[in-house]
């Protein structure tokens, strides 16, 4: 199986130095707060496009008083472990960029990567998705779209960029040229259409993804989006999408440039979960529930791309464990062994993943330093 088999860190966080091989099997990290353990995962995590699992900037990221930090895995099978070796560095003149190289060669950003490893992750940061702000939630979905669709990086890339062009046009100060903001906005209708499609496409695999797990220890979820484009492509033609939303944009210019910003479109989407055993919305379900739905959401959508197997699929777990109980802990063990999908899993207390036993590789983690549990 195609696995992260290396991890090579270099003044990241807590973390001066590592270099530590894993056998291609999960990864199990303990030890007590503040030893290590997330940070680990969120460097792995800025292996992937977008800012990581803190959504942190890299200067944050950087240990302190250095001037650069980088991350490096080696990805490969138990006949060659060196694979493929992926690489980010941020150094000076410019610290808030990262320098991707696949094999040495550079790589144009870690979109790059994707061709090579999908990532997906949960952290305790997103216990309170369900009852915050859009925002969050649709970084969420857009994730997993990604595990799902490499285009959508491409896409939602495109989109962001048409998107401020016409902001930044919008509110200059200059009036803006309507041929330019004719162009920015067929470019925000043909890629917006496309995310809102990949969107809809994952919904569906989610769906699909939770006929494949075994039933019971992680509620079924249904899915919804909420959004103009979302909604339309469920009723409408692709291009009679398309269209209506550049008619929008059009006559929307006046009130987007009182506003400052777009008023409609992708980026204001949202995701509506239903907990479908107590066919009740997410938000109002209790901490566990919502714990236990989000585990359940991510472990469908790696059971839902299991005929990508040519690009592995990593799990971040982090604190995942320590939520759930003695039941479910095993059952997600069993999942995780049955999606064949490497999982890195932090906890502060060994005994947690007792029902891993040997189908993980554990360590203790203590001031930036691994040392393999026996
Ligand atoms: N840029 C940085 N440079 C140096 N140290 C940092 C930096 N950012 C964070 N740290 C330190 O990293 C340490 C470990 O953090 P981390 O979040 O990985 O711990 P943890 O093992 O996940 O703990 P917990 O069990 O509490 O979640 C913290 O003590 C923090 O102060
Ligand atoms: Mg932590």
């Amino acid at each position: 199986m195609t696995a992260i088999r290396r991890l090579t860190l270099q003044n990241v966080r807590s973390y001066a130095a590592l270099d530590q091989r894993f056998d291609g099997r999960s990864v199990v990290l303990t030890g007590p707060n503040g030893s290590g353990k997330t940070n680990l995962l969120e460097a792995i995590s800025l292996l992937s496009p977008g800012r990581g699992l803190r959504s942190a900037r890299l200067s944050d990221v950087r240990r302190q008083g250095a001037d650069g930090f980088g991350v490096g895995v080696s990805l490969g099978t138990d006949a060659d472990p060196d694979e493929t070796r992926l690489s980010i560095r941020s150094a000076p003149p410019r610290p808030e960029r990262r320098e991707a190289r696949v094999d040495g060669q550079p790589a144009s950003g870690p979109g790059a990567f994707l061709d090579h490893v999908a990532m997906s992750w949960l952290t305790p940061a997103q216990d309170r998705l369900f009852v915050e702000g859009a925002s969050e939630r649709r970084r969420f979905l857009d994730r997993m779209t990604l595990t799902q669709d490499r285009a959508h990086a491409q896409a939602s890339a495109a989109y962001e960029h048409a998107m401020r062009q016409r902001n930044a046009a919008l509110t200059g100060p200059r009036s803006p040229d309507p041929r330019l903001l004719t162009v920015l906005e067929t470019q925000m209708a043909e890629s917006g259409v496309a995310v809102a499609a990949a969107r809809r496409a994952t919904a569906a695999a989610l769906a699909r993804g939770y006929e494949g797990l075994r039933e019971g220890a992680f509620p079924g979820a249904e899915v919804a989006l909420e959004g103009f484009l979302e909604e339309g492509l469920a009723i409408r033609a692709a291009s009679d999408v398309e269209a209506e939303f550049q008619e929008r944009l059009a006559n929307g210019r006046r009130r987007d440039a009182e506003a400052g910003r777009a008023l409609t479109g992708p980026h204001r989407s949202d995701l509506h979960v239903t907990h479908t055993d107590k066919a009740q919305p997410a938000r109002l379900c209790s901490t566990g529930e919502q714990k236990a739905l989000l585990i359940g959401l991510v472990l469908a959508g790696a059971a839902a791309r299991r005929d990508q197997a040519d690009v592995p699929l990593i799990l971040l777990l982090d604190e995942v464990a320590a939520h759930l109980d003695q039941h479910r802990r095993a059952a997600l063990s069993d999942i995780l062994e049955q999606l064949g999908c490497q999982a890195f899993l932090t906890g502060t207390d060994a005994e947690l993943f007792d029902a891993w036993g040997a189908r993980a590789q554990a360590f203790a983690v203590s001031e930036g330093t691994l040392t393999e549990r026996g």
